[in-house]
């Protein structure tokens, strides 16, 4: 027998911990800002999972209103998903470009139907060349028993109406607002065609998030995953037709031949944002970045409802495989660390390892904003949270994700996990766990983190004595929760 060679060593978030530093940092001062991927800002470095009892309009609009960003899961029909974007792009648009319209001859029925569909209060009336002809909005409808009237008969006429010119600014919009106490403002061009549409609700909107993560023409960012599916290309094309601003391609192993070539196919018809994923080597980020990517998506089966690593005996412990991927990309695309966040301090950790972003699933699962009902058990709130290679997401359409067809051997657990109210709450001791973290470490900015990270393996001694022992708690903090 020949010298072995010895095994590598894996290290995940609860086998380190970082050194504190000299520090003058105040946590509210540091700033958090970052990149999910090459064109995508963020003001939060969190970005929800592309799952099927995560993310969905709801969670996205929430999560990019606090300053990151939702991927859409794809565990739905194409123009379903389409659907979803289009819903979170039109969300905070100061600006709406192409406001829904309807015409004078559609019925009050036909128009309360249309603005509960897609939660407005007011709909612009064009005729069929789009030139502006009133408009109707709740108020108009209140006292109006007869759901067969017509439009006409009920909206107010163009010549009553304030309109505005394209390029109309949010202060002389506001005046506007201010002065002549209305709420929608209609932007017509010299034809009097129908141009765009600015709300009050979304100026409103804007103030109480000032951190909103926002494109240039002020709406909301929004992903969407894709798989590796027949579909997939017609799925892309409809995601980017509905404005989505960037495709998020999901697997369990993005370093296959497969992926490979669903990526050099996307890379041609996707003009935003293109992110594959997962991957936990430095060869597999290599190789990745030869089709242009964006940012690359990093964990094979650290998730909390993940199987994977022991049905399958693969995996990589996530911070050495944050680390293999950091080493190898040196700061050429952003990375998103995706699975494995228990506590705060875990995204503390994943940042300073050489992440850009992390992407959350289990932790933001149990908010409001998540798809799905809350359920009482025994005296407590609880929502389902389930893994996307679960029996039951793999049937409703995830098995591509994990290279599948026919029976199905699965990768991940259906769970539950503790209501947690708004996500704004969650994502507000997160952001705080982080922030207290770049404190200790004296780090101001997230490139300092990484600069002063001093890592200490700990052993299982040291963890015991970090987390809260030899005494019952008795009264559970926001931050803390003790999962059983
Ligand atoms: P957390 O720890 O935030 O992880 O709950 C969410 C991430 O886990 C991945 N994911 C899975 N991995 N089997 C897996 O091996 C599964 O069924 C599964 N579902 C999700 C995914 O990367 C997600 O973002």
């Amino acid at each position: 027998m020949g010298k072995e060679r010895p095994f590598d060593l894996g290290l995940t978030f609860a086998d380190v911990l970082l050194a504190p530093g000299y520090s003058d940092v105040i946590p509210n001062d540091t700033n958090i800002d970052s990149k999910f991927s090459r064109n995508i800002n963020l003001f939060l470095p969190i970005v929800s999972s592309p799952m099927d009892t995560v993310t969905e309009d709801e969670m996205a609009i929430a999560v990019a209103l606090q300053g990151g960003l939702g991927i859409i899961h794809k565990n739905l029909s194409i123009e379903d998903q389409a659907t979803q974007v289009r819903k979170v792009k039109r969300f905070e648009s100061v600006l709406i470009p192409d406001p829904i319209t309807v015409v004078a001859s559609v019925t009050i029925r036909e128009v309360e139907e249309l603005m509960k569909y897609h939660n407005i209060s007011g709909v612009p009336v064009v005729d069929n060349k789009g030139q502006l002809k009133g408009i109707i909005t709740k108020s108009d409808l209140i006292f109006e028993d007869d759901k067969n009237k017509k439009v006409k008969e009920v909206m107010t006429v163009r010549g009553k109406l304030i309109t505005g010119k394209k390029g109309v600014s949010i202060e002389q919009v506001k005046e506007l607002f201010r002065k002549h106490k209305f709420e929608k403002l209609p932007l017509v061009n010299k034809n009097d065609k129908l141009v765009g549409l600015i709300t009050l609700r979304d100026i409103l909107k804007r103030k109480e998030f000032p951190r909103a993560n926002i494109d240039k023409e002020g709406r909301l960012y929004c992903g969407a995953a894709v798989g590796i599916s027949d579909d997939t290309p017609e799925r892309a094309r409809e995601l980017l037709s509905a404005g989505v601003d960037c495709l998020v391609v999901d697997t369990a192993h993005a370093h296959t031949k497969k992926v490979f070539d669903i990526t050099k196919m996307l890379r041609k018809i996707c003009d935003r944002d293109l992110v594959v994923g997962n991957i936990v080597t430095g060869e597999a980020a290599k190789d990745l970045l030869k089709f242009n990517v964006d940012a690359v998506k990093v964990g094979v089966g650290p998730g909390s409802i993940c199987t994977t690593r022991v049905i399958s005996g693969i995996g990589v412990p996530q911070l050495t495989a944050i680390r293999n991927v950091a080493e190898a990309v040196k700061g050429k695309v952003p990375i998103i660390a995706d699975g494995g966040i228990t506590f705060s301090g875990d995204i503390t950790k994943a940042l300073a390892g050489g992440a850009d972003s992390v992407m959350i699933g289990g932790l933001l699962a149990g908010s409001d904003e998540a798809p799905g009902d809350s359920i009482l058990l025994e005296g407590r709130r609880f929502k389902v949270y389930r893994g996307m290679g679960s029996v039951d997401a793999m049937e409703a359409g995830s098995k591509d994700r994990y290279f599948q067809t026919g029976k199905l051997v699965p990768e991940g657990v259906v769970s539950r996990v503790p209501y947690k109210g708004p996500v704004s709450e969650v994502l507000f001791q997160l952001e705080g766990g982080l922030r207290s973290g770049m404190g200790y470490v004296g780090a101001c900015s997230l490139q300092e983190l990484k600069k002063k990270a001093k890592f200490i393996q700990v052993t299982n001694a040291g963890l015991t004595e970090s987390h809260p022992h030899d005494i019952k708690i008795i009264k559970e903090p926001p931050n803390y929760e003790i999962i059983n």
